[in-house]
């Protein structure tokens, strides 16, 4: 594979992305914290987690706790979901407003909840509220606008005709996740569609789904015409996977954490939720977070099932605490013989 020249930087109106690499927007999964994360260890753009039109305007408080952001973050994008094009950009000029940066429409989720009320994913069976949305949202602003969708309801057409609708409407970037909104996470992602886009539009289309690993992003990215790539579930208890990718583009040898800087990482992690979101919740979120940092590791199950019966953050710092020892006790045994 030639990687020579594929590290590419693409802009989404002012804004630098570089490296072209984003995290994806994941709901109850892509907060403030792990963002942060993200863009420390080379993200060059975070998603927040998908954000309801209704709750918006409705002024909504949980609504606009989803929008804390800190200056680490440099700059981020806002989701926003609904299936009113008076509501959706209704929302848009309260986060413009607000000081958002960067609004992306979902097209994509696949989820009953979202879907039955004729938002995400269902926009794509729907053509003409899609293209009302969007020239909504994008005409009621002047931050920039992006555009997160599947290829289609069942089939690829409705990706390509509103991939071109929307950069005549002044949309600044597409990002594409490669698969069919009946296919939900299951069957591959089909790379060729965001292929046919990035060769329909001239905006920046930014390729997702299924990049597992670096070598993925590095095949998606050299051999496609897209400007960026999007990771979701890759990064999961892995925000190096970007800095990594980076440097494999860039010809150097990806640095892998080790054990010590992982702990370290699930502790900053943990620290950090508590102080935005209260001890009660993080501890809860915490049972979700953990695990994905230690996967594969030595014992792990029982330490999911501690985690599971833990209470406080002190009990969650001490169990990481006592977690680390035992796996930097079988590193040093390893090292030794
Ligand atoms: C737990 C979870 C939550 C997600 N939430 C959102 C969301 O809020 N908005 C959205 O556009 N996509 C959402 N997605 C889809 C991801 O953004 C991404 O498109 C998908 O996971 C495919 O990328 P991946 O293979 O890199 O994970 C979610 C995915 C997961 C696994």
């Amino acid at each position: 594979m030639k990687l020579t020249n594929s590290i590419r930087k693409f802009y989404i109106g002012s804004y630098l992305i570089d490296p072209p690499l984003v995290l994806a927007p994941m709901a109850g999964l892509t907060n403030l914290p792990f963002r942060n994360l993200c863009r420390m260890h080379g993200a060059g753009l975070v998603v927040s987690e998908m954000v309801s039109a209704n709750g918006l305007v409705q002024n909504s408080h949980k609504t606009f706790e989803l929008l804390k952001s800190d200056k680490y973050e440099y700059f981020f994008s806002i989701q926003i979901f609904g299936s009113s094009p008076e509501i959706m950009a209704g929302a848009a000029k309260i986060l413009e407003k607000n000081g958002a940066m960067i609004i992306d429409i979902n097209m994509g989720c696949p989820v009953r909840k979202v879907v039955k009320n004729g938002a995400g994913a269902a926009l794509l069976n729907d053509l003409i509220r899609a293209r009302e949305i969007i020239a909504a949202v994008a005409g009621g602003v002047s931050i920039p606008v992006t555009v997160k969708m599947r290829i289609g309801w069942n089939n690829p057409e409705a990706c390509l005709e509103l991939s071109k609708y929307a950069e005549a409407s002044g949309v600044s970037a597409i990002a594409v996740h490669a698969r069919s909104a009946v296919q939900k996470f299951s069957g591959t992602a089909d790379w060729s569609v965001i292929e046919q886009v990035a060769n329909e539009v001239n905006i920046p289309v930014i390729g997702n789904g299924d990049i597992n690993n670096i070598h993925d992003a590095a095949t998606l990215l050299v051999n496609s015409k897209c400007a960026g790539l999007m990771i979701g579930r890759a990064a999961l208890g892995n925000p190096w996977i970007f800095g990594q990718i980076a440097s494999l583009l860039n010809k150097r040898t990806p640095v892998y954490p080790d054990y010590e800087e992982i702990f370290m990482t699930m502790k900053d992690h943990i620290n950090h939720l508590e102080s935005i979101f209260g001890s009660k919740r993080a501890v809860k979120m915490a049972r979700t977070v953990l695990p994905w940092y230690v996967k594969g590791f030595k014992n792990v199950k029982n330490f999911r099932c501690n985690l599971n019966m833990t209470q406080s953050i002190n009990d969650i710092l001490r169990l990481i605490k006592e977690y680390k020892k035992l796996i930097g006790d079988s590193v040093n045994a390893d090292y030794t013989g």
